[in-house]
């Protein structure tokens, strides 16, 4: 299905988050023939370079991004003919974020585009740029009459990047200000975890099939672990970073997206607004998080695939007395009557030693242990690993009978991978969010609620980190698994282990 002819105005055209994934997604779009039939795009930012400059900047980074990322576009070289058919209708105008002039030109620059391709008058407003200009950019297209749909006779959509605020209070001032120029269903919060297939294909797998569903609860269910480990830094973010943190970051909006799509209960159709409710109702009962059930950490110097890395206080535009986190593990309660008593454990962090995004869900043993009787006392829990990143797939370990004369049991594997089965389905991730919000369906996207419940749920730690800095900041090696503070957090009182970091199986020991 088509989307509707459109305008894309992206704030922020020359930015790294344009060059690195709108732009690709973009380009896949057009080539796998996803985008509007009238469609053109028009760059706003500061620097006054005109179109052919900024044109010649993104050819450059998309012709590295095919060489480096190849598996991602599909191809092993930039299909020329393609790009210029995408970058034909690309503008670019220069304008400041904050002057009434910028947005007075975009009133002018919008319709004679609109007739220039016989777009009728839908837009799209893309902001990607930094978190202070979300509210400034809004009140402007508010003040200059672009985003009401009723004067201008098209929709007219705002799709806004993550951060989302940065506490409770300031996402709570944050909706409640856009919300006096737009209407909810204008609103499009990304969250590019949510544009992962593997992400998406959660929801399939629990409730596309009967086998899973009535095992997915805290009778069989014994905890859930959500990993998101990666092993680059801050890569040249020093200045954002030290001001956001790793909770910030990926807590209330990655990892909970994940553990919501876990957790929810099934939606009663798959319209958008039917899994929102799901979603909000889940991301409602998550237990504000006490300071005790989370663990912070810092990288210090160390080795990352072999290849020896400095610590963050040694990255540029960081403080060499820094107190921000790189790393978070969370202990996390969710209130519900599926999940009362299941802790869901999280844990994230940078410079770490293996790249996994996974959920991992530890199912509880066999009620009873009848193969003590012939001698065998090893045996273990039944694992589903779900695979987000890298080798995306399904695992599910169980025990078999070793063969031989005796009863010895071994852990198996059973593997789906989905490069097996859809060779050359990748894409960069953004091709879905950006066709969601031309389609208007706004499955994949935040609503208010859930993020200020998102908010709500890490406040106090926020309020207590705030309160007493680390003092053992570094407390871990770049290239380990985190800090050991992290596995005394699952151990005590439960007995619990985190996975091996990128490791299938766990070995019985
Ligand atoms: C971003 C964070 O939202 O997500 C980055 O700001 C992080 O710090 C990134 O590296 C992780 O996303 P992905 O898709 O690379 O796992």
């Amino acid at each position: 299905r088509k989307p509707d002819p459109c305008i894309m105005v992206i704030f922020g055209g020359g930015g790294d988050l344009t060059k690195r994934l709108v732009v690709p997604a973009l380009y896949n779009l057009s080539r796998n023939g996803l985008l509007p039939e009238q469609f053109a795009v028009l760059s706003v930012d500061g620097a006054d370079i005109g179109v052919e400059t900024w044109l010649n900047n993104l050819h450059a980074s998309m012709k590295s991004f095919v060489a480096t990322r190849n598996i991602e576009l599909q191809l092993q070289e930039l299909d020329d003919k393609a790009w210029s058919r995408l970058t034909d209708s690309m503008h670019y105008v220069a304008g400041d974020f904050l002057a009434e002039d910028t947005y007075r030109n975009l009133a002018e620059q919008l319709p004679r585009l609109a007739s220039q391709y016989g777009i009728a008058p839908n837009v799209l407003f893309y902001l990607a740029t930094p978190e202070r200009f979300f509210g400034e950019i809004i009140d402007r297209l508010g003040a200059a009459g672009l985003a009401d749909e009723a004067s201008v006779g098209g929709w007219r959509r705002v799709v806004i990047e993550k951060p989302f605020g940065h506490d409770l209070a300031s996402a709570m001032s944050l909706n409640a200000r856009i919300g006096k120029v737009l209407r909810e269903d204008q609103i499009f919060r990304i969250d590019h975890f949510l544009g992962k297939e593997t992400v998406q294909n959660i929801l399939a797998f629990r409730f596309a099939n009967g086998l899973f569903e009535p095992s997915w609860n805290r009778d069989r269910i014994d905890h859930v672990q959500i990993t998101a480990a990666e092993t680059v830094g801050v890569e040249g973010r020093g200045a954002f970073y030290e001001q956001t943190g790793c909770l910030r970051d990926m807590v209330p909006n990655h990892l909970f997206q994940l553990l919501a799509m876990v957790a929810m209960e099934a939606p009663s159709s798959f319209d958008a607004e039917a899994i929102r409710q799901r979603k909000a109702e889940v991301i409602e009962a998550i237990r504000p998080i006490e300071p005790a059930d989370a663990v912070r950490g810092q990288y210090g110097a160390g080795a990352v695939n072999q290849t020896l890395s400095r610590a963050y206080r040694d990255e540029p535009n960081v403080s060499p007395e820094s107190a921000t986190e790189t790393y978070v593990a969370l202990k996390v309660n969710v209130d519900t009557w599926r999940w009362a008593g299941v802790p869901f454990y999280l844990r994230t962090g940078k410079h770490m030693g293996r790249r996994t995004t996974e959920i991992a869900i530890r199912f509880k043993s066999a009620p009873i242990a009848s193969f003590r009787s012939s001698g065998v006392d090893a045996f273990g829990p039944d694992w589903l690993v779900l695979q987000i990143q890298p080798d995306e797939g399904i695992s599910l370990q169980f025990d078999v009978k070793k063969p031989g004369p005796k009863m010895a049991l071994a852990p198996v594997r059973m593997d789906f991978k989905y490069a097996d089965w859809f060779p050359s389905e990748s894409n960069v991730g953004y091709e879905t969010l950006l066709y969601d919000c031309m389609l208007g369906d706004a499955t994949l996207f935040q609503r208010a609620d859930m993020v200020e419940a998102c908010w709500k749920a890490v406040q106090p730690i926020l309020e207590a980190w705030a309160k007493s800095p680390a003092m053992d900041f570094p407390n871990y090696a770049s290239g380990s698994a985190g800090p050991s503070a992290a596995d005394t957090l699952l151990a005590i009182g439960h007995g619990h282990a985190w996975r091996p970091l990128g490791q299938p199986l766990l070995p019985y020991g």
